[in-house]
């Protein structure tokens, strides 16, 4: 038997010489260590060894049985980290990353952003007023008649008799004037509401960004420098722009501003951006500001009329439809 251990020790070392992967590795582990390999054999043939040789061949039967399973583990170790390291060299690198979804800003909040920006750099403090306003602030103090048309319940959205959702950001302006004492230079961006007929060209939302400067000796030429100014760092150098006389209430005297608008294969148009003026002496005080001391100007531009001649959007809906589609563009 003695014979026989070294003989299979040898075949052992030999079958294991030509493995080269894990099934033939497989092959040695059946032949050997399985239930019915060799090993199993040998433990059973030893009981009919004779005692007195029970010492010796036990010795020579336990070293074989270790030889050949540790012979065996480190193989299969090595192929299998070999077979692994195959795996990895399998990546090309050469190949695009995977890409992962980000959200971005909304076209009106980037559009808020740059407007922010761009006043910021032009000395102006940001201030917010809330959306529900009382009627005082949104119409009376600045100057609205009572009669005038705005007050009317089919251009405001009334909460309750002396609570209106706010119909622009003027309002805030006499929140600031409350509250500070000239010289105020301030911007006031927010939502505003109108009771309107939903149309490609108005919603019933939509986001203002109101200006306001007080101080001894503001002039008009001073408004039209500082909002040009804008208009060209916000469309470019070659904006075509126009004021044009208009009326507020809050505002003497008043104008609107429009940029030529020229979509891509259709006829253009001046389309209005803002409303602007002087302050008015009655609203002065009404927020107790001396108009005989300062003077003050103030304008208000609607964010997605400006954002729609900008990017060239002819539907103003599409800025609320939340359609994934339209906003990833941007
Ligand atoms: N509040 C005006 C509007 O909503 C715009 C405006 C603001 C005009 C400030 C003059 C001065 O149309």
């Amino acid at each position: 038997m003695l014979d026989k251990i070294s003989e299979t020790r040898n075949n052992f070392d030999d079958d294991l010489s030509k493995v080269s992967d894990l099934n033939s590795l497989e092959d040695v582990r059946l032949k050997y260590l399985s239930r019915k390999g060799i090993l199993t054999q040998f433990f059973e043939d030893f009981k009919s060894v004779p005692n007195d040789q029970k010492k010796l061949v036990g010795q020579s039967l336990n070293n074989l049985k270790t030889h050949i399973q540790e012979k065996f583990d480190s193989l299969k170790s090595e192929i299998e980290s070999r077979t692994n390291l195959q795996k990895q060299s399998d990546i090309d690198l050469t190949l695009p990353g995977r890409t992962y979804q980000v959200g971005s800003k909304h076209l009106i909040t980037q559009t808020m952003d740059e407007v922010k920006y761009i006043f910021k750099g032009l000395g102006f403090s940001l201030f917010e007023g809330p959306e529900l306003e009382s009627d005082y602030n949104n119409f009376t103090a600045l100057n609205f008649a009572d009669d005038h048309p705005a007050r009317d319940m089919q251009d405001t959205f009334f909460v309750t008799p002396n609570f209106v959702l706010r119909t622009h950001t003027s309002p805030v302006q006499i929140r600031v004037m409350q509250n500070m004492k000239p010289p105020i230079r301030a911007i006031m961006p927010g939502k505003v509401y109108r009771n309107e007929v939903i149309s490609a060209k108005s919603y019933c939302l939509f986001h203002q960004v109101e200006g306001l400067y007080v101080d001894t000796d503001v002039t008009f030429a001073e408004l039209k420098a500082t909002l040009v100014a804008f208009l060209k760092q916000f469309f470019g150098k070659d904006v075509v722009y126009r004021f044009r006389a208009s009326f507020f209430p809050f505002t003497e005297p008043s104008a609107e501003m429009d940029v030529w608008w020229q979509p891509k294969g259709k006829e253009g148009r001046w389309l209005e951006v803002l409303g602007c003026g002087m302050v008015d002496p009655n609203v002065f005080i009404n927020v107790g500001i001396d108009p005989e001391k300062y003077t003050g100007y103030a304008f208000g531009m609607g964010i997605e009329r400006t954002a729609m001649r900008k990017y060239g959007i002819d539907d103003i809906r599409i800025l609320f439809d939340s359609d994934i589609r339209f906003l990833k563009q941007f």
